[in-house]
């Protein structure tokens, strides 16, 4: 195995770079935490994010900001010679997430959207359940991922810092549906129509989102993402031969391993995968990247596209974001 790829983090009293990423990078083999930076945490490497791009042994950053801020410090670190895992949503607008991935492209570096999930085994089987035609025709598709969110002071709750529940955990939702339906990412614009529902709250985002996406010839999709209702995750897709349906499928672990199918006669069966640890796969995938080993699982034009679909969503439901071209 090649050199390990030394990461910094940026903003490293992050909840998930904490709980999640930091410990994922401490445990993989392809790569090392090299350094951190943080505004509020004395016992970090740098007390100044400028300082880590500095840093000789931080080859990456890994950005666990705020939404209105991984812009720019993507933007900085790619001027600075640095790779980016950056956590999703890349940028609260697809023109800052396509900015990003030009800066990028531009300096020579990778970007990467650390979104996990897909990095799961379950999730890589589920999709490859869809792809093999079990389904027969999917014509419904629904989603659901809400939690309560009640820090009034979380960025969450503001406009100005990227907030909404569209752009935290609706997310999740939307990319299962479009490739239920045999959509990637950067073909979202292809969706025919969408309508949507929310509910106001914090300083003026999205608590709580509904929408509603139509394929044409009948076939529709259907997701809820709110920080204003009790925990759930749900996910389902559903066929004119079978059914498919998955407990907590956003935010997997090592111990959820089963797909739930129902065939057309009514019979049911527990599909069993692996589990893993989707963040570990993550920053492994990443470091391979890096390191010229792997073509990105999840290329920047990715998450580009998927943001489109996201700014129409809140385009329909007459949201008002601060730095949207319109
Ligand atoms: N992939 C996942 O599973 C997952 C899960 C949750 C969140 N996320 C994403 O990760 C990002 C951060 O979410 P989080 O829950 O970790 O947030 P968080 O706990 O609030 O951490 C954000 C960090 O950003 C730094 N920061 C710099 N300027 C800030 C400002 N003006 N206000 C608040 N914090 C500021 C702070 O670090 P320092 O004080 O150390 O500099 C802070 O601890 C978001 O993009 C979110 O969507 C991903």
């Amino acid at each position: 195995m090649s050199r390990p790829v030394g990461i910094g983090v940026i903003g490293s009293t992050s909840t998930v770079a904490r709980l999640a990423v930091v410990p994922a990078i401490e445990r993989s083999r392809a790569c090392v935490l090299a350094a951190t930076a943080s505004r509020s945490d004395a016992s970090a490497t740098y007390r100044s994010y400028e300082a880590i791009l500095e840093d000789p042994a931080v080859e990456a950053v890994y950005i666990p900001l705020p939404n209105s801020l991984h812009r720019q410090w993507t933007e900085r670190a790619a001027a600075a010679g640095r790779h980016v895992l950056c956590e999703k949503p890349l940028a609260p607008t697809a023109g800052d997430a396509l900015a990003m991935a030009q800066a990028c492209e531009a300096a020579g570096v990778r970007l990467m959207e650390a979104y996990m999930t897909h990095f799961h085994p379950r999730d890589r089987r589920l999709r490859r359940l869809v792809a093999s035609g079990l389904l027969g025709e999917v014509i419904f598709a629904s989603s659901a991922f809400t939690g309560v969110l009640d820090r009034p002071d979380d960025h969450r709750w503001h406009p100005e810092m990227g907030g909404g529940a569209l752009l935290d955990v609706g997310i999740y939702c939307l990319s299962p549906l479009l490739s239920a339906f045999g959509v990637g990412p950067r073909e979202a614009g292809s969706v025919e129509a969408v309508s949507t529902a929310l509910r106001t709250g914090g300083s003026g985002v999205d608590a709580s989102f509904s929408g509603w996406l139509g394929f044409g010839g009948g076939r529709a999709a259907s997701f809820q993402c709110s920080f204003e209702a009790p925990e759930r995750q749900q996910l389902e897709l559903v066929g004119t031969s079978a059914a498919l349906s998955l407990e907590r499928p956003f935010t997997p672990g090592p111990e959820d391993r089963s797909i739930r199918l129902v065939r057309r006669d009514g019979t049911v069966e527990s599909l069993s995968t692996e589990g893993a640890d989707p963040y570990l796969a993550m920053v492994d995938h990443f470091a391979a990247v890096v390191r010229g080993r792997a073509e990105p699982e999840r290329p920047p034009e990715d998450s580009v596209g998927l943001q489109r679909l996201v700014d129409r969503l809140l385009r329909s439901a007459s949201v008002d974001r601060p730095g949207e071209a319109r």
